[in-house]
């Protein structure tokens, strides 16, 4: 299968290209801009691999995008390109309204002209599948899970242009028949994710002697699920998933955002202690809270249990240390993106 992924170069993308190259064998188009978030680097491993082909294009630039649909004539599209920090988002919002929703509209105008010239089997299989977040749902108390039926509240920029987005794609599914599924999915971690998020954030700070940035009082509560289970989650989704409808995945697993710093602490105090023998749990610092910092986030994926029989294959604690380690084992990707995430987050 050809498969056309966007934003291949990120967090996610560049793990669920090496997880459809890899694991499935499919050949990928990977259409990424190469923003401060997206880095070659984490695709090093791929540079050799003739399955995988990198194209750097702006999802905003409609033309381009048409282009790349008639040149590369993918059987689906899996569409992962955003802006995706909550705090970049409070600090410059229009850019997140251009890549996440015009980009997404300019991508399901040159999926639905592809679609449209196709036949028979081609036709039956195409697929467009957008990766969505659990933000858009808004935020819970104590109680409760987002369902796929919940209504949208989303609270940040960020969320609500993931959430116009959404609705897009629906949108062309009713009004002009493409064939799209949409996921929300919880908070992602493992390798090569940029460390302006939590848990590479924190775990940088730890290596590096510094203070470790917890928002607030280290209440807000989020679902955590290791990037390769969502990988093989959308796989799922793209293979057995019905067209037109939406689907929730998390991890079932959910953290206080303080517990779960201490937690990577604890395992950096066994794989990587400090120099001075002290718990690395020390440099935990309290800082001002992210203004409407959402409370808890958490995700019912029976859907997707049942109809599509995906779990996550990790242990949760397991997951959480294979991400340290890989950051511990990965100094030359941490060199390949330091100097740039260093001067960003100094800016942001
Ligand atoms: N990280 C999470 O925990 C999480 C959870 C649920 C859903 N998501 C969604 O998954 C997707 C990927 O998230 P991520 O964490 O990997 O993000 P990321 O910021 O790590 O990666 C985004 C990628 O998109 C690319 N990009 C940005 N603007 C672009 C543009 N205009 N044209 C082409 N490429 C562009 C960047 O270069 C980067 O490679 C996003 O849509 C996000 O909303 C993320």
């Amino acid at each position: 299968m050809k498969i056309l992924v966007t934003g291949g170069a990120g967090f996610i993308g560049s793990n669920v290209v090496r997880h459809l190259v890899r694991r499935h064998g499919h050949v990928v188009l990977n259409v990424d801009a190469l923003t401060y978030a997206g880095h070659l680097a984490s695709l090093a491993d791929m540079a050799d691999d003739p399955r995988h082909r990198f194209v750097r294009a702006d999802i905003r630039d409609a033309a381009a995008m048409h282009r790349l649909f008639d040149e590369f004539a993918p059987d689906q599209v899996v569409h992962l390109a955003a802006e995706s920090h909550v705090d970049r988002s409070i600090a410059a919002p229009a850019i997140f309204i251009e890549t996440n929703v015009t980009g997404t509209l300019n991508l399901l105008q040159a999926a639905r002209a592809r679609y449209e010239k196709l036949s028979g089997e081609a036709r039956d299989r195409f697929r467009f599948l957008h990766v969505s977040t659990d933000e858009v749902y808004g935020t819970l108390g104590d109680e409760g899970l987002f369902t796929e039926s919940s209504p949208y509240a989303p609270r940040s920029p960020y969320s609500a242009s993931k959430a116009a987005a959404d609705h897009l794609v629906r949108a062309w599914h009713v009004t002009y028949g493409l064939p799209v599924i949409v996921t929300n999915c919880s908070n992602n971690h493992g390798p090569c994710q940029f460390p302006e998020k939590l848990i590479p954030r924190a775990i940088l700070a730890a290596l590096a002697d510094e203070p470790i940035p917890v928002y607030g009082d280290g209440s807000q509560i989020r679902d955590w699920l290791h990037v390769v289970d969502h990988a093989e989650a959308l796989h799922a989704v793209l293979t057995r998933g019905r067209v037109g409808e939406t689907y929730n995945i998390g991890g079932d697993n959910e953290w206080r955002n303080l517990d779960l710093v201490r937690l990577l602490c604890d395992i950096l105090d066994q794989l990587r202690p400090r120099s001075d023998g002290r718990p690395h749990a020390d440099r935990i610092t309290f800082v001002t809270d992210r203004p409407g910092h959402d409370y808890r986030y958490g995700i019912d994926a029976d859907k997707i249990h049942h109809e599509l029989g995906w779990t996550p294959r990790r242990d949760h604690v397991e997951a959480f240390r294979e991400t340290v380690r890989w950051y511990l084992d990965h100094p030359d990707w941490i060199a390949a993106i330091g100097a740039r995430s260093s001067q960003l987050l100094a800016n942001s």
